[in-house]
């Protein structure tokens, strides 16, 4: 579509059952956001659209995992996303959330009318049910032995083991995950849409009308549409999600997949009362172009975005459809697949933490290793080399040196171009501004992120390559500049102005990747944001001559050794296995079941791991209050052999007085810990109450001290 009116751009709605991680990132919300701080460059009327996805299987699921309610579940998460997105310089028009009135109302009246319109055929079927909660099981929610690789874990859906892809007859000894119980069939009643009235339109829309789509988009929508379309059911039994609106559909809520996308109109309704304009069909007569309507997703989004979407919009009548819908694949972590269940991720909200500042970076790494054609890996040695090869050598070098230069050879300003003694590599250097800022541009408006960064990384490495071929620190004899010819200053001054007009343009063309650097430049520059606008890309006279620019400021960090250790050893250590719901449970009731630091989510530990916990019965034989600390108790205990001192975090539950002559379990072989200037030499271990007090362990009847616990 050339020169539409407006852009419409959505990132695929995530769920709100767990935090961000960088598969996310790289999947559709950097692309998106590439693009749409491009267009926005442009000048282009745009909208970026985005909220969470709060219902469906996940978010029960996740409920059940936490032993919290759905509410509770999709409030933690709609939070940390939204803070996650901001920090990372994800920049929607809104985030907004499903369960929101809007969406409920719009998704609703959207359904209504696909009924009242008569699209929907009213079936009966059998499907599983718990009898012991009284539930249909959605296939995710029964789990048994797959048939391909013997996993005992497999889910009705998919083995995550093998990667087959399963249904819930397929397995072998299913059990339901909310009881263990064994499923039964039990007849249930659902609207389905026809998805095969709409293939021959389909067909044609798709196979001959979007060509122009990603292969991997294309090929996914072919095989779907050359082996048959099937009427789908839009509806679910579950107390979670939007209600049906018919009479008699008690405990039934529409299908995640119908009412999600629909989340995409909502949440344009709430940002702006011209939503219309923006998803209503024009009159698309004479050529003129109405809304660009752009879906960024994940590659497993392909066919609810390609074909079951379009097909409700259509059926619907009055809307605009995708003009492209430019999947990612995904994104794999150190070789192996990324699971949320095994906790093998790269979390965003921990990486902002662990890399305060280096938000940029991790835009950088995602966009240069963007899963865009097939599936590519993260791996963080990659990261750190692309930092510090690309980022810190190239690009950061670069402009550092210049600035470095210019205070150094040019009095802190920008200086005059003479023009009658440009050469050849002066001119040559200028005219890659131009020819930069064309290709970028191409790539940018056809999805092809890395190749467009890559335009702009290449050309500071010219920036690079120029400086070393001009050297103008060699022009000024001892470093001084009093000593330097005209002839000399000339040549310097050409050289640095060059180079700072080289930064000006650097600074608009990496601002849709590297906002935050971007912005660093802008103030190094002393100019506003106004010059981060496209049409000022590949102008040779950005920055004003005899202007005063301010010192450099480091634009990126080395990233050292020991963070990337730290990194790979925390991914490892974090690895576990799955575990069912039930056995989830099973070892929160040993806890404390209202805390949300209760053992559910530890990895198993093997007996040599505890075996490794040395405890021992200990008497208390004096305790006092640690000064200004009003949680803290320091206590010298008798182990038998030997007498330490211990601080613990007690003083809330506990008075000094009543801790003398107690029975306590210490861990005695915990490494010494200083707190408020005490050497703690072991802990003692409590219970935490679901209010929240604290209980000593103790033997049932009292031992010699220095007894030991296993
Ligand atoms: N929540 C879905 C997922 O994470 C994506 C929904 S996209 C939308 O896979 F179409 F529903 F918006
Ligand atoms: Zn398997």
């Amino acid at each position: 579509m050339i020169n539409p009116k407006r852009y419409l751009v959505t990132a695929a709605l995530p769920y709100a059952n767990g935090p961000l991680h960088i598969g996310h990132i790289a999947g559709c919300y950097l692309p998106s956001d590439i693009y749409v701080r491009y267009q926005r460059a442009q000048q282009r009327d745009i909208k970026y659209i985005c909220a969470s996805d709060e219902h469906g299987v996940p978010i029960t699921i996740r409920a059940l995992k936490e032993g919290v309610s759905p509410q509770q579940i999709v409030d933690k998460y709609h939070a940390l996303m939204k803070e996650t997105f901001s920090q990372l310089g994800i920049s929607f028009d809104i985030y907004s959330r499903t369960s929101g009135k809007t969406h409920h109302d719009t998704s609703s009246a959207f359904f209504k009318k696909l009924y009242d319109d008569g699209l929907f055929e009213e079936k009966e079927t059998e499907q599983y049910y718990d009898e012991e909660t009284k539930t249909f099981l959605a296939d995710r929610y029964i789990t048994g032995t797959c048939p391909v690789c013997a996993n005992p874990n497999a889910y009705g859906d998919q083995c995550e083991k093998c990667g087959s892809s399963l249904s819930p007859e397929q397995l072998i000894n299913p059990r339901s995950m909310l009881s263990d119980a064994v499923p039964v069939k039990k007849k249930t009643r659902h609207w389905y849409f026809p998805l095969q009235r709409y293939e021959p339109w389909l067909k044609e829309w798709i196979l001959q009308g979007h060509t122009e789509w990603k292969n991997n988009v294309f090929g996914q929508c072919k095989s779907w549409l050359e082996s048959g379309l099937q009427s789908r059911a839009m509806t679910r039994d579950s107390n979670w999600g939007v209600k049906v609106p018919l009479p008699d559909a008690e405990g039934k809520v529409l299908y995640v997949w119908f009412d999600a996308p629909i989340g995409y109109i909502s949440a344009t309704k709430e940002l702006t009362d011209q939503w219309a304009d923006y998803w209503c069909r024009e009159d698309l007569a004479a050529g003129q172009a109405g809304t660009k309507l752009v879906h960024f997703i994940g590659k497993d989004n392909i066919v609810f975005h390609c074909i079951i979407f379009p097909a409700m919009l259509k059926a619907h009548g009055g809307f605009v459809l995708p003009d492209n819908v430019p999947a990612n694949e995904f994104l794999n972590i150190e070789g192996d697949k990324v699971s949320t269940s095994r906790n093998w991720a790269v979390w965003v909200h921990e990486y902002l933490k662990d890399f305060p500042g280096c938000e940029d970076v991790l835009r950088y790494v995602l966009c240069a290793n963007a899963p865009e054609t097939k599936d590519n890996d993260f791996t963080w040695k990659d990261f750190q080399d692309r930092n510090n090869n690309e980022l810190v050598a190239v690009f950061g070098n670069f402009v550092n040196r210049t600035f470095v230069l210019m205070h150094k050879l040019c009095g802190g300003k920008v200086p005059k171009l003479h023009e009658e003694i440009l050469d050849e590599a002066d001119k040559a250097m200028i005219a890659e501004f131009q020819n930069t800022k064309a290709e970028e541009q191409s790539a940018l408006e056809f999805y092809h992120f890395r190749d467009a960064l890559f335009q702009v990384i290449e050309l500071s490495r010219k920036g690079n390559q120029y400086l070393q071929k001009k050297e103008p620190w060699k022009k000024v004899p001892g470093g001084k500049i009093q000593a330097t010819s005209a002839e000399n200053q000339k040549l310097i001054d050409n050289c640095i102005h060059i180079c700072l007009q080289l930064t000006a343009n650097l600074a608009v063309l990496i601002n849709p990747f590297l906002p935050g650097t971007a912005k660093k430049m802008l103030y190094m520059m002393k100019v506003v944001d106004k010059m981060l606008d496209w049409e000022n890309a590949g102008k040779p006279n950005l920055l004003r001559v005899g202007y005063s620019l301010r010192p450099p400021e480091l634009l990126f960090r080395k990233i050292e050794d020991e963070e990337i250790k730290a990194q790979v050893e925390k991914l490892k250590a974090g690895l576990v296995k799955p575990a069912t719901i039930k056995k989830m449970e099973e070892t929160k009731s040993t806890g404390n079941p209202s805390s949300d630091k209760s053992s559910a989510g530890k990895p198993e530990i093997v007996y040599d791991d505890f075996a490794k916990l040395e405890m021992k019965a200990a008497t208390v034989v004096a305790c006092e209050k640690v000064k200004n600390a009003d949680k803290l108790l320091k206590l010298e205990v008798d182990l038998g052999a030997e007498k330490r001192t211990i601080v613990s975090g007690i003083a809330q539950h506990y008075t000094p007085e009543e801790m003398v002559g107690k029975q306590v379990i210490v861990v005695t072989n915990l490494a010494p810990r200083k707190m408020k200037g005490i050497e703690s030499q072991g802990m003692i271990l409590t219970a935490e109450d679901s209010d929240g007090k604290l209980q000593l362990l103790k033997p049932e009847n009292p031992v010699s001290p220095g007894s030991v616990v296993s």
